[in-house]
């Protein structure tokens, strides 16, 4: 594993998600106001060129996973054939291609996503009423996003191999009366629902009043279902995983509010306008994207040029890399420059 993607807590960070977009086609409460963020001027976003460059890159150094993320990844008008370059590295390594999404146009583009290699569908959704769906997202979309779990499940049952990962924000006086009716989807389908711990962010008027924790959902379960028990998830999990005997899916809690994953987290993010970020959590930044376009003067590199940069740089780099300073996150993000 490449010392680049070690950090100096021996974390390893194989786990790559990609921010594509800052925009986004609901204004969910929790995350939008409704005028929607300020966006970044259409020239400071990274290219799909860009994108891929630096997917390569990472994936040649041991990055085996990439979630596509947003705003609302979908919304990129150059999604698919994005996709479709990213499919390529898998015979470089990549192992898993997901994306967080709202769903509200999925249904027509999953088959050729999966089609380029998509293995893992992360959809949020916070409500199974129509109406009350209005109301957390400020937006129509209900019946489009029920179309897009339905495909997923078409898809699965015709033999795609796909993960199907349901996030649920639980807001009280919102949508806490819906966790049973949430953990039910799982009675029969291969879905895995995640129940998320409301947290502050971008000023959206979050209250300890209206977050819901953990254990209060995990009693409310337990209620009904009172073998509702604590199952193996993935080492490098954000969420605690817990199954229902007898369902085919799984429960999950993401639990940013009462307790922290930070140990076993193995990921490293790139904002849509390039910058490198190790945590969620307000984190020094640095522009990969300034680094490539130096190399042209301001502008996005094409293809080719990256190629040629990136054999000539990694030699250099491999020849460099030496010394392991101990503060924090500082080293790898020298490293990473000196790579590209
Ligand atoms: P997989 O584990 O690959 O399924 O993805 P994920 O759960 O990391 O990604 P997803 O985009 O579905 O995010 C789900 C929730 O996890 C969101 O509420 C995120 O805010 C939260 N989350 C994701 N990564 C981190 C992280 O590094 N730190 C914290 N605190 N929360 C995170
Ligand atoms: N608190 C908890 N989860 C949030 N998400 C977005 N904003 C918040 C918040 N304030 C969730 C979305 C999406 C995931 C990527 O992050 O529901 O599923
Ligand atoms: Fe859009 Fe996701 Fe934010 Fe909702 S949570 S407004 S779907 S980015």
């Amino acid at each position: 594993f490449s010392a680049f993607l070690t950090d100096t807590y021996h974390r390893q960070h194989d786990y790559l998600r990609i921010s594509l977009t800052e925009r986004c086609n609901l204004r969910c409460l929790y995350c939008m106001p409704e005028e929607g963020v300020p966006l970044s001027p259409a020239a400071h976003i990274l290219t799909s060129p860009e994108i891929f460059y630096l997917s390569s890159l990472f994936v040649s150094q041991g990055v085996n996973k990439i979630r596509l993320t947003g705003g609302e990844p979908t919304v990129r008008k150059d999604i698919l054939p994005l996709m479709q370059s990213i499919g390529s590295l898998r015979s470089k390594g990549l192992r898993e291609i997901a994306i967080t999404t709202n769903g509200i146009s999925l249904h027509r583009k999953l088959d050729s996503m999966i089609e380029s290699g998509l293995t893992g569908v992360n959809l949020s959704l916070d409500t199974l009423d129509p109406y009350q769906f209005q109301i957390m997202t400020r937006r129509n979309g209900f019946e489009a996003v029920m179309k897009s779990i339905n495909r997923v499940l078409e898809m699965k049952k015709m033999g795609a191999s796909i993960k199907l990962k349901i996030n649920c924000v639980v807001m009280r006086g919102m949508n806490d009366r819906e966790i049973i009716p949430f953990v039910e989807m799982g009675r029969e389908q291969d879905i895995e629902v995640r129940f998320i711990e409301y947290m502050p962010f971008g000023g959206n008027k979050w209250s300890q009043k209206k977050m819901f924790p953990f254990k209060e959902m995990l009693e409310n379960i337990r209620q009904k279902h009172p073998n509702i028990h604590s199952v193996q998830g993935h080492k490098n999990d954000t969420s605690k995983t817990y199954q229902v005997p007898g369902f085919v899916g799984k429960v999950g809690f993401i639990t940013s509010m009462t307790s922290d994953f930070c140990g076993t987290c193995n990921r490293l993010r790139i904002t849509s306008d390039g910058n490198l970020k190790v945590c969620l959590h307000g984190n020094a930044e640095v522009s990969l994207r300034d680094i490539l376009r130096e190399h042209n003067n301001g502008e996005p590199i094409d293809e080719t040029t990256f190629q040629s940069i990136r054999e000539t740089e990694i030699e250099k780099a491999n020849g460099s890399i030496s010394e392991d300073t101990p503060f924090g996150w500082g080293p790898r993000e020298a490293r990473l420059l000196q790579i590209i």
